[in-house]
C-alpha cells in the first residue's frame, strides 16, 4: 500500500507569499535562509528534526507526564523504550542531541585526541574541537561521489580505520558511525560494516558510539538493501545495530518522533558517572535532563512508531518519490536517495559558480524566492571554514530538501518537484554569494550574504 499509513486529526495553516515579499523577507534576513521568519516559508525542508507531527497517541501521552524533580513515572516509561531498542545500561536524557554530544565529548576528550567518524555533523565535529580535539571523517570514498550509485554510502572505510588505529591509536579516544550519514547524503551504514567497526574497535579496545539519530531509517534501508535482512523486523536490524557498540548519541527530534529531546546511552560505569555529574551541572539532574516528564513521554511512544514497517515504508518510499521527480527534471542529486532528505549537487548543477563563491547557496535562495521553499546548504559555507580562520572548499556542495516526519502531503511534495524543475530550468542565471558577516564557529547558522552580481555592480 503506497499512501500515508495516517490521516490528519489538526491542521495548520500555510501562508502564502508573493515572490516580491519573499525578496524583502530575504534581503532583511541577510541573504541566509536560517534567519527568515518561518511564517515567511511556504514549505519548510530546512530541517527533518523537531519539525514532524506526533501522533495522536504521543499528544495523548503528554497528559500522562509525571513532572516529578527526581524519579519520575516518565523518566521510567522512557528509560524503558530506550533500553528495549538499545540494551545499553546507563541512559541519560538530553534535551536534544547536541547536549548529548558535549556531554559525551568533554567527559571523555583530552586536547590533541582523535575521534573518528563516517562523517561528522556539524555540531558533532564543532562539540569535538571546542575541546581541541580533532574530529576525522573516514567514510567510504564512494561517499563523497554524489552521482554513484551504492548501497550503503554511508559506510566506514575500513582499512583506513584499521591503519589509523595502528599508526595514532594512542591519540584515538573513540570511534563513531553516524546512522543514517546526514552530511554524506542520509545514507545508509551497513549491518555488515557496523559489524566489522565492532570488530575493530574491540581488537584496539576502542571506545564505539553510534550517532544514532536516523537509526529507524537506517535499519529500513538494511532491509531493504543488504542481502540476508529483509525477513527481520527494523526493530529487530536496530537491536543488533545497538548491540554492536558500546553505547550511543541520540536527538529524539528525528527518529523518536519528538519535537524536542535527545539522549546519551553507555555501557561503561566510569564514563557515565563522569557524564552525569556534567549533565546535573549543565542539564539537570539524570531523570529529567533538561526534558519535561512530558517530553520523555511522546518520546517513549515516538521510540515504538519509528519502527512500525508501514511508517518506515512509507517514510522512505516519500523521500524517493521526491527524489526521482526532482532527478527526472534533469536536477543532479546524491544517488541513490537515503533517509530524511533529497540532496541536490549544487556543485553540478551550477559549475559556473565557484566552491568559495558558494552555489549551496545560490540554489537555496533561488529554491525560497521561486517558491517559498526553505532548504539548507551543506556544503562550503557550512564545512568551509578552518580552525585557523582560513577557508578551504569542502568535499561536496550539496543542497538539503529535509522532509519533516509526516507533517506534508504527497501534494507539497509534487509543489516542491516544480518549483526545483523551474529553478534547474534556470541554472545559468544563478549567482554566488560572498560573506560579509561570519562567527569563526557554526557561521552557516548566523552568517550574512551579498549577492556577487551586486557586489561587482557598485
Ligand atoms: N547528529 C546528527 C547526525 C544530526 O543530524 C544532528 C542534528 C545532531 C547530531 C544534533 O542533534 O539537533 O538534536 O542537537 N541534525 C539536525 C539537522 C539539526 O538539521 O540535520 P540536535
Amino acid at each position: 500500500m503506497n499512501i500515508e499509513p495516517f490521516r490528519i486529526k489538526a491542521v495548520e495553516p500555510i501562508r502564502f507569499t508573493t515572490p516580491e515579499e519573499r525578496e524583502r523577507a530575504l534581503e532583511a534576513a541577510g541573504n541566509n535562509v536560517f534567519l527568515l521568519r518561518a511564517e515567511d516559508v511556504m514549505i519548510d525542508l530546512l530541517t527533518d528534526s523537531g519539525t514532524g507531527a506526533m501522533s495522536a497517541a504521543q499528544w495523548g501521552a503528554l497528559m500522562q507526564g509525571d513532572e516529578s524533580y527526581a524519579g519520575s513515572r516518565s523518566f521510567f516509561r522512557f528509560r524503558d523504550a530506550v533500553h528495549e531498542l538499545t540494551g545499553y545500561k546507563h541512559i541519560i536524557p538530553a534535551h536534544q542531541g547536541r547536549a548529548a554530544e558535549r556531554i559525551l565529548f568533554h567527559s571523555a576528550l583530552k586536547p590533541g585526541d582523535i575521534v573518528l567518524n563516517n562523517i561528522h555533523f556539524d555540531t558533532t565535529r564543532a562539540n569535538i574541537e571546542v575541546e581541541a580535539a580533532e574530529a576525522r571523517d573516514l567514510v567510504i570514498p564512494e561517499g563523497w561521489q554524489p552521482a554513484l550509485v551504492h548501497p550503503f554510502k554511508g559506510n566506514m572505510q575500513l582499512d583506513a580505520l584499521e591503519s589509523t588505529l595502528q599508526k595514532e591509536g594512542d591519540r584515538v579516544r573513540m570511534v563513531m558511525v553516524t546512522i543514517t550519514n546526514n552530511s554524506g547524503g542520509g545514507q545508509p551504514v551497513s549491518l555488515e560494516n557496523i559489524r566489522a567497526v565492532s570488530r575493530i574497535c574491540k581488537k584496539y579496545g576502542k571506545l564505539f558510539f553510534l550517532d544514532a539519530c536516523r537509526f529507524a531509517e537506517n535499519a529500513w534501508l538494511v532491509k531493504q538493501r543488504e542481502p540476508g535482512q529483509q525477513a527481520r523486523t527494523p526493530k529487530a536490524i536496530a537491536q543488533e545495530m545497538f548491540s554492536l557498540a558500546d553505547g550511543c548519541t541520540f536527538s529524539a527530534k528525528k527518529d523518536g518522533l519528538s519535537n524536542i529531546g535527545g539522549f546519551l546511552a553507555m555501557n561503561d560505569d566510569a564514563l557515565a558517572d563522569k557524564c552525569r555529574t556534567l549533565l546535573i551541572l549543565t542539564e539537570g539532574f539524570p531523570t529529567y535532563g533538561g526534558l519535561a516528564g512530558y517530553d520523555m513521554e511522546a518520546i517513549a511512544q515516538g521510540l515504538k512508531e519509528v519502527v512500525e514497517e508501514s511508517y518506515l515504508r512509507y517514510r522512505i518510499d516519500s523521500i524517493r518519490y521526491l527524489a526521482e521527480k526532482v532527478a527526472g527534471a534533469g536536477v543532479p542529486i546524491v544517488q541513490p536517495p537515503g533517509g530524511h532528505a533529497v540532496y541536490i549537487d549544487a556543485g553540478q548543477l551550477l559549475p559556473h559558480i565557484a566552491p568559495l563563491e558558494f552555489p549551496g547557496i545560490a540554489l537555496v535562495n533561488a529554491l525560497y524566492l521561486a517558491g517559498g521553499i526553505r532548504s539548507v546548504e551543506i556544503g562550503s559555507v557550512m564545512f568551509g571554514a578552518r580552525q585557523d580562520g582560513s577557508e578551504r572548499a569542502a568535499g561536496m556542495e550539496l543542497v538539503r530538501l529535509a522532509i519533516p516526519r509526516r507533517l506534508y502531503t504527497q501534494s507539497h511534495l509534487d509543489y516542491v518537484a516544480d518549483v526545483v524543475t523551474a529553478v534547474g530550468a534556470k541554472r545559468s542565471e544563478l549567482h554566488g554569494y560572498r560573506i560579509v558577516s561570519a562567527p569563526r564557529l557554526l557561521r552557516h547558522f548566523t552568517a550574512q550574504f551579498e549577492p556577487m552580481r551586486v557586489a561587482a555592480s557598485r
